[in-house]
C-alpha cells in the first residue's frame, strides 16, 4: 500500500509544535494529505519532548499502544522525531522493532527521505548535531487551503541553547546556538504578512540570545545577523504585522535596548514570558542561571517602567535537589514582587546527563508536591486579582474559535496572552481569525469574559479584518476557519501531557 495520509502527533513546548508544522509541509509536498484522524492515517509522527521524565516515558506508552494501530493495516508508518529522538537516536529502533524511521531535531529535512525509505521496507535513524544554517532551508507554508484562516504564526529566529542550566537537557537534545540571517527571518515574516498573517511568535531556546554570538566577536554584519532589539524593530516595520511576540527569553540577554523596545515598538505585545526557575540565590546559583534575583526584578522593573501594563509569566521549577523550606519561601516571595500574572511550575525531574543529575541532596517527592500545590495557590489568587484588575478595560481579542465552554462562546487571547471568552449568542458569525475590540465584564481564575463593544466589527470583512484591529493595513485571507490537521492548534493542547 502507497501511504497517502499522515497525522503528527505533538508533545512540548512551541518549538515542536513548530517542528510538526514544518514535517507537515514537507509531507504535503511529497504528496501526502494531511489527515486529522490518526485512525485514517497511513503515516504517524510522533514528535516528542524529554523536558521531564514524565514527558519522555510518555512516547514509551504511546509507542506500546501503536503496535495495534501498526497492524491494523499492513503498510503503515511510523516514524519518531523530536527531544526523545535526538537524545536516544537508532536504540529506539533495536527496542521498537515497529517503529519505521527515528529523525532528530536538526534533520527534519530528511524526513521524506525517510520516510521514501521506510516505503520500500528500510528502517533508519537521522540523529547527530548539524551545525550548518542550511537546516533552516525548509519550504515556505502554505496558509491555503489546508489550514485555513490562521493570522497566527510560529517563526524559528534563532536554535539551540548554549547555557547549561544544571537541571537542563535542552542543550544536549537541541544543540548549538545557530541564529538566522535578519534577511531570511524577514523575508519570511513579509511572507506571511502577505498570506494574512498578523500575529508572530518569535522561536527560540533562548530567543534573545539571538545573533549574540556574531555581535560579540564584531562578525554580527558578516553573518547577517544583529542583536535581538534591532531584528525586533525590523519586523515591527513589516507591513500587516499587529503583535509580535517571542519566547522563551532568558534574563542574562536582556540590554537597554531591548527593554526599551517595550515601550517603543507599537507591535510589540505587552506580555513577556521571562522563565526565573527559582528565587532563591543559592539555588539559582546551583541552578546555574547567571543572575541573581535582584537582576531578574531590576529587568521587571525596568519592563515595566518601558510598559506600564505588561502582563508578566515565567517558569518555576520546585524541589530542585538541596532547596530548603527558606529557598522554597524566597520563590514565593520572587512571584510576588514580580507580580506574575501567571507561570508554569514544576516539581524537578532529574534528566540523565546534566550536572544536577550528579547532586545527591535531593528533596523527597512528598515535599516537592507539597511546595508546588502551595506555589500553585499563590499563583493562581495571583491570577484572578489580576484578571480582576481588568474588568472594566476595553481589549482586542483575536479569536481562535469556538471556546472549550461550549454553547455561542468564541474564544481568543488578547493583546496580553490572556484567554479571552466573549459570548456572541447563535449565528453571531464571528470566525477564528477575527480580531474584535471587547470590554472585559468578568474574571475567573483561568480567564477573562469580554463583551463584543460593536458586534458588526467583530465580522470577517472583504480584507479578513475589523474595523478595530489596528494602524497597519492587512492583506486577504481565506475565509474558512480551520487548522493544522494533524498538528496541535494551541501550544495549551500540545502541552496536555506535560
Ligand atoms: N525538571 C523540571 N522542570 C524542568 N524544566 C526544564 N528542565 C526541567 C527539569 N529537569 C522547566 C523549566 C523550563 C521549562 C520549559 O521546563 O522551568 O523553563
Ligand atoms: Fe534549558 Fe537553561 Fe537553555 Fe533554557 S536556558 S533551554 S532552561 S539550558
Amino acid at each position: 500500500m502507497d501511504p497517502k495520509r499522515f497525522a503528527i502527533r505533538t508533545y512540548g513546548c512551541q518549538m515542536n509544535v513548530h517542528d510538526s508544522e514544518k514535517v507537515a509541509t514537507l509531507l504535503e509536498d511529497a504528496g501526502l494529505e494531511a489527515s486529522s484522524a490518526e485512525s485514517e492515517a497511513d503515516v504517524l509522527v510522533i514528535n516528542t519532548c524529554s523536558i521531564r521524565d514524565k514527558a519522555e516515558h510518555q512516547l514509551y506508552s504511546d509507542l506500546g499502544k501503536l503496535r495495534e494501530w501498526k497492524a491494523e493495516r499492513p503498510g503503515r508508518i511510523i516514524g519518531v522525531g523530536g527531544c526523545v529522538a535526538q537524545q536516544v537516536g537508532d536504540s529506539l529502533l533495536g527496542r521498537f522493532k515497529h517503529v519505521d524511521f527515528v529523525v532528530g531535531t536538526h534533520h527534519l529535512r530528511q524526513v521524506p527521505e525517510l520516510l521514501e525509505g521506510a516505503r520500500a521496507g528500510r528502517r533508519a535513524a537521522w540523529v547527530g548535531e548539524d551545525k550548518s544554517p542550511a537546516r533552516f532551508d525548509l519550504p515556505m507554508r502554505r496558509p491555503e487551503p489546508s489550514v485555513g484562516v490562521r493570522r497566527k504564526a510560529f517563526v524559528t529566529v534563532m536554535e539551540g541553547c548554549d547555557m547549561f542550566c544544571s537541571f537542563c537537557i535542552v542543550p544536549s537534545t537541541r544543540g548549538r546556538e545557530i541564529s538566522r540571517t535578519a534577511a531570511e527571518i524577514e523575508a519570511e515574516v513579509r511572507q506571511l504578512a502577505d498570506s494574512g498573517i498578523i500575529e508572530i511568535t518569535l522561536l527560540g531556546q533562548t530567543v534573545n540570545a539571538y545573533g549574540r554570538h556574531d555581535v560579540r566577536r564584531g562578525k554580527a554584519a558578516a553573518a547577517g545577523t544583529m542583536p535581538f532589539a534591532e531584528l525586533l524593530a525590523r519586523l515591527d516595520a513589516v507591513p500587516g504585522i499587529e503583535r509580535i511576540r517571542y519566547t522563551s527569553p532568558h534574563p542574562l540577554f536582556y540590554d537597554e535596548d531591548l527593554i526599551r523596545a517595550h515601550g517603543d515598538l507599537e507591535t510589540l505585545c505587552p506580555h513577556v514570558h521571562l522563565p526565573v526557575q527559582s528565587g532563591s540565590n543559592r539555588i539559582l546559583e546551583a541552578m546555574r542561571r547567571r543572575y541573581p534575583r535582584e537582576r531578574y526584578l531590576e529587568i521587571v522593573e525596568g519592563l515595566r517602567a518601558a510598559r506600564p501594563d505588561l502582563a508578566l509569566t515565567s517558569d518555576l521549577i520546585v524541589g530542585f535537589p538541596g532547596e530548603t523550606e527558606a529557598d522554597f519561601e524566597d520563590t514565593l516571595a520572587l512571584v510576588r514582587e514580580a507580580r506574575l500574572v501567571d507561570s508554569f511550575s514544576f516539581k524537578y525531574s532529574e534528566r540523565p546527563g546534566t550536572a544536577a543529575a550528579e547532586l545527591t541532596d535531593v528533596v523527597d517527592a512528598e515535599t516537592a508536591q507539597r511546595r508546588l500545590t502551595a506555589l500553585q495557590d499563590v499563583q493562581k489568587a495571583q491570577t484572578l486579582a489580576y484578571h480582576e484588575s481588568r474588568v472594566g478595560e476595553q481589549a482586542q481579542v483575536l479569536v481562535d474559535g469556538p471556546s472549550r465552554r461550549g454553547g455561542d462562546q468564541i474564544s481568543g487571547r488578547d493583546r496580553h496572552n490572556r484567554v479571552v471568552n466573549v459570548d456572541l449568542g447563535p449565528d453571531h458569525g464571528v470566525l477564528a481569525g477575527a480580531q474584535i475590540p471587547v470590554e472585559i465584564i468578568a474574571a475567573t481564575p483561568h480567564s477573562l469574559l469580554g463583551e463584543l463593544l460593536d458586534p458588526a466589527s467583530g465580522r470577517l470583512g472583504p480584507r479578513g479584518d475589523s474595523e478595530a484591529s489596528g494602524h497597519k493595513s492587512a492583506p486577504r485571507q481565506a475565509d474558512e476557519p480551520g487548522r493544522v490537521a494533524g498538528v496541535a492548534d494551541t501550544v495549551e493542547d500540545a502541552l496536555r501531557v506535560l
